[in-house]
């Protein structure tokens, strides 16, 4: 018995070493230590032998099958090993190969412009209302004193959906939500930034763009006027197109608006000199404005006895484009990326300034940003 119990730990110690995979080690452990194994075999063979034998030949197999066992493991771990090796030596990454230059996008130009006004407008006080891009013909036009066949409706091509809704023709409407929603008796500084919709079928339009709105109401005894609305619309054109810009108001017609105006800015291009931009007048027309009509007050709740205001409104688009210099609105519909990545430069400034203002305060956020840069300029 012994002798067979020592024939099968040198015949399974062979099979162990010569085991070439996990696979192989996993065989063998069932053939000599699972329940039909072959020490295991010898276990339950036991009842033969005598009351003397059985637990030295017990004792003995326990220990045979420790050695095995240990030994398995021992391989076992050896081939973990080897493989992991040899992932590592497969899935070598060669850190000194150049990397993949990720193309970083930056911020579309009319958003960068839509950023500045709204900036601009909270720092003067205004609050940034929004409004839905599919209205009713009842904000768009009928509360703002157009009622249905009104002439100054054809001013504006719509995309009706149903009788009751359509594309918003203009951000003008916002006006009217915002007055229904402050119930007559607040005062109203806001902007308002959105995208609309006209039926537009020449080569210089495009059927959306986007517009921003202004609106103030407040108590008559504040007196808000006519220079209150040429002092807000320098301080906005002055900070979009150049401190040296002038304006000039040419009388004009809104139904929502009495008086109205159309306000121009002195030619940024050429100083007023007379350029093909300005089309050798020296004038650009670049707003909508005047003094709210009663009636649009009255229509929304407000008394027109006890408050006035006044309201501007302007395309976002040609701002961008006078702004930046951009001389096809194509360009700003096409998503190109040689465009559109031109404009990080600005970014690029004033991170630049940051750091030089940083530098000497904390050094491991400066570098975070020249890092930044770095990657940024390389894309
Ligand atoms: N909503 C007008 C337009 O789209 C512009 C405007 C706004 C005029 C506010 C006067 C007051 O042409």
């Amino acid at each position: 018995m012994k002798q067979a119990i020592e024939n099968i730990r040198q015949q399974s110690i062979l099979e162990i070493e010569n085991s070439k995979d996990l696979k192989e080690l996993n065989d063998i452990r069932v053939k000599y230590l699972g329940k039909k194994g072959e020490l295991t075999s010898v276990l339950r063979g036991m009842g033969a032998l005598s009351a003397e034998e059985r637990p030295i030949i017990g004792s003995l197999v326990n220990v045979v099958k420790n050695e095995l066992e240990e030994l398995i493991s021992g391989k076992e771990e050896q081939f973990k090993q080897e493989e992991m090796n040899r992932k590592l030596e497969s899935e070598r990454i060669d850190i000194t190969l150049p990397s993949k230059k990720i193309k970083r996008g930056s911020k579309h130009p009319i958003n960068r412009t839509i950023e500045e006004i709204e900036d601009l407008f909270v720092s003067m006080g205004y609050d940034v209302i929004s409004g839905p891009e599919l209205e009713t013909d009842e904000y768009c036009f009928e509360r703002l004193n157009l009622p249905e066949g009104h002439p100054a409706r054809d001013m504006q091509d719509s995309f009706y959906i149903t009788n009751k809704y359509l594309l918003r023709t203009q951000t003008s409407a916002v006006q009217a939500r915002t007055m229904i929603e402050k119930g007559g008796k607040e005062p109203i500084r806001m902007i308002c930034t959105g995208k609309t919709y006209r039926r537009e079928d020449d080569a210089t339009h495009s059927h959306q763009f986007n517009q921003v709105e202004g609106l103030v109401i407040d108590k008559k005894e504040n007196n808000v006027s006519l220079a209150d609305l040429k002092g807000t619309l320098e301080v906005f054109v002055r900070k979009m197109l150049g401190e040296n810009s002038e304006l000039r108001f040419r009388p004009s017609y809104f139904p929502f608006t009495e008086p109205s105006y159309e306000v121009d800015v002195s030619c940024f291009n050429c100083g007023g000199k007379g350029c093909p931009l300005c089309k050798k007048t020296g004038w650009i027309e670049i707003l909508g404005a005047g003094i709210v009509h009663p009636n649009v007050l009255k229509m929304n709740g407000y008394d027109p006895e006890l408050y006035g205001g006044f309201a501007f409104g302007t395309g976002i688009d040609r701002l961008a484009m006078f702004k930046y210099g951009i001389t096809d609105m194509r360009y700003l519909y096409g998503n190109d990326y040689r465009f559109l990545s031109q404009f990080d430069r600005k970014d690029w400034f004033i991170q630049t300034y940051l750091i030089i203002k940083m530098k000497k305060s904390d050094k491991s956020f400066v570098i975070i940003i020249i890092m930044d840069l770095v990657e940024k300029r390389r894309g």
